[in-house]
């Protein structure tokens, strides 16, 4: 059985033979909107056919919904320059460029204004500027465009391997015979609580899609190179190697908790999933969201509008005196036997060379990311 995608089809706006010979206009694109451009072209954003338009994009701030009701949770927005918006008019087809490298078109049908502060609060949930969520949606120009576009020319693939299309991953996951596939996002090394929380959900699930997201992320998160790695030897050494299917999500990170949950889900469904985790503080940063917000927020939909089925896992931990992985709903001890460490204090000991205990983390993950946190470091 294969799943369907978000809104019922799936989205192929690739065409790398398409003429832009008589195009003039151009919006410069950075590599957020880049990355956003790849995921509409190769259909992970289906419906999705284009930069959201004002309606589209008021519909999505307020209700979590496209303007026909589709549930979506983060707009996706394409800013320009005033400089760029002089010459553009509704109607146009510009070309989308980067780097002098013309990856795509947009036929604008809406030009607007955001309120970013309703943005900020309503995606956010905070309109604190130091949110590197809401920083870097005020750091890009102020005005959107909104239309179809048309996906040119791939973004180079730095990890060639495991870059797929939605397309690909679903032949994949039929070819493998699996009949229920959980998703798994993650912009972090995959530590023993993930772990944990992958396996408990492969004690039921046909196979697990392991989809690290590699696009933006914010500067002291560890590298996406690094983390290829290190998921690399953890698969090599941990895990059956016919129920784990590894592909990058190249989306730029967003940090909006709930919100971005919910998007997650979607999108991977749009690969092929039929099942997605959502743990403790899933897509958080800091302390904006309560532990489960992002699992609660699901219950604003019906099963059959999200179409993807959230397995929701409590903060798990190696618990000493059990001696095993646990969460506080299998484990009766107190926090003297938990051993949790934050992310922050991880990266902290990676780069100061220091490895952490091994009920955290695999020494084999632990290996690789203190390599190239130090080479990191090197080459900064
Ligand atoms: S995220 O920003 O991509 O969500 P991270 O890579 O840390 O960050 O998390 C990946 C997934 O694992 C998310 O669903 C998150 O909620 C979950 N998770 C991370 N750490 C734990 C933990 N200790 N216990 C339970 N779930 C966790």
């Amino acid at each position: 059985m294969t799943i369907s995608a978000h809104g019922g089809t799936l989205v192929n706006r690739f065409n790398p033979t398409y003429d832009t010979s008589a195009l003039t206009k151009v919006i410069t694109i950075d590599d957020i909107a880049q990355s956003d451009l790849e995921l509409i072209g190769i259909g992970g954003y289906s419906p999705i056919t284009g930069f959201l338009n004002e309606q589209d994009y008021t519909s999505v701030v307020e209700n979590m919904r496209l303007a026909d009701g589709t549930v979506w949770s983060i707009p996706i927005a394409l800013p320009v320059s005033d400089a760029e918006l002089k010459d553009l008019v509704i109607g146009d087809e510009a070309k989308l460029v980067r780097d002098g490298e013309v990856y795509g078109t947009i036929t604008i049908s809406s030009i607007y204004t955001p309120d970013k502060q309703q943005e900020a609060v309503n995606v956010y949930g905070t309109a604190d500027e130091v949110h590197p969520g809401v920083k870097q949606m005020l750091n890009r120009p102020d005005t959107y465009v909104g239309g179809d576009i048309v996906l040119i020319k791939h973004q180079e693939p730095e990890f060639e391997a495991y870059t797929f299309t939605p397309e690909e991953t679903r032949a994949t996951f039929a070819a493998k015979g699996w009949q229920t596939v959980v998703g798994f996002q993650t912009r972090n090394p995959v530590h023993r609580a993930h772990e944990y929380i992958q396996k408990a959900a492969l004690e039921t699930i046909d196979g697990l899609f392991l989809n690290p997201l590699v696009g933006k992320t914010k500067s002291d998160d560890i590298p996406a190179d690094v983390r290829m790695e290190s998921y690399e030897v953890l698969l090599e050494n941990y895990y059956p190697k016919n129920r784990v299917h590894l592909g990058i999500f190249p989306a730029a990170m967003r940090y909006a908790g709930p919100r971005e949950a919910i998007f997650h889900a979607l999108v991977r469904k749009n690969y092929g999933c039929t099942h997605f985790i959502v743990g403790r503080d899933h897509a958080g940063v800091g302390d904006y969201y309560g532990t489960y917000d992002a699992q609660e927020i699901f219950t604003n939909f019906t099963t059959e509008e999200l179409g993807i089925q959230p397995l929701k896992f409590e903060h798990s931990f190696y618990c000493n005196a059990c001696s095993g992985m646990a969460t506080t709903k299998t484990c009766p001890h107190g926090k003297e036997d938990h051993i949790i460490l934050s992310g922050t204090k991880v990266r902290e000991m990676l780069r100061a060379g220091q490895v952490p205990p091994k009920e955290f983390s695999r020494k084999e993950v632990v290996d690789v990311l203190i390599k190239g946190m130090q080479q990191a470091e090197v080459n900064a």
